[in-house]
């Protein structure tokens, strides 16, 4: 069973963007799976370090749509991504010294939790703006 199953209910209608949030879902079930099936530190790295790139390049291209948009919470947004994307960055730093496949299991619950919560609030103003 993949950690995060995705529902439309995430959907935000602009498909660059949602495109890239069931790609991110993709990307942290893989994390996920090679864990629980105990894949050794290359394979697992590699899962890791594809779903940090992929979270660095969707935030970029989020932000850039945000400003294109004059988002009004643009500067708040752009903080969460900076701040969750610091924390991967840090994790996933510490994995390539010391490879753990719990540790990985928990980050991997943590940017499950983080990405409904920020797609669910954040994401969504993009589109409810002025409503
Ligand atoms: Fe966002
Ligand atoms: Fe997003």
């Amino acid at each position: 069973m993949p950690l995060l199953e995705w529902k439309d209910e995430y959907l935000l209608g602009m498909e660059a963007l949602d495109y890239e949030h069931q790609d991110l879902f993709d990307c942290l079930n893989q994390v996920y799976e090679q864990c629980s099936r105990k894949a050794d530190y290359d394979t697992v790295a590699g899962c890791l370090g594809r779903l940090h790139t992929r979270l660095a390049a969707h935030f970029a291209l989020e932000e850039k749509t945000m400003r294109e948009m004059k988002n009004p919470h643009y500067a708040a947004h752009k903080a969460e991504h900076d701040r969750f994307l610091d924390e991967v960055t840090g994790a996933v730093a510490v994995f390539g010294e010391e490879f753990d496949h719990e540790d990985v299991d928990k980050l991997a619950h943590g940017v499950q939790q983080w990405i409904v919560r920020h797609i669910t609030t954040f994401d969504r103003q993009l589109v409810e703006r002025g409503r």
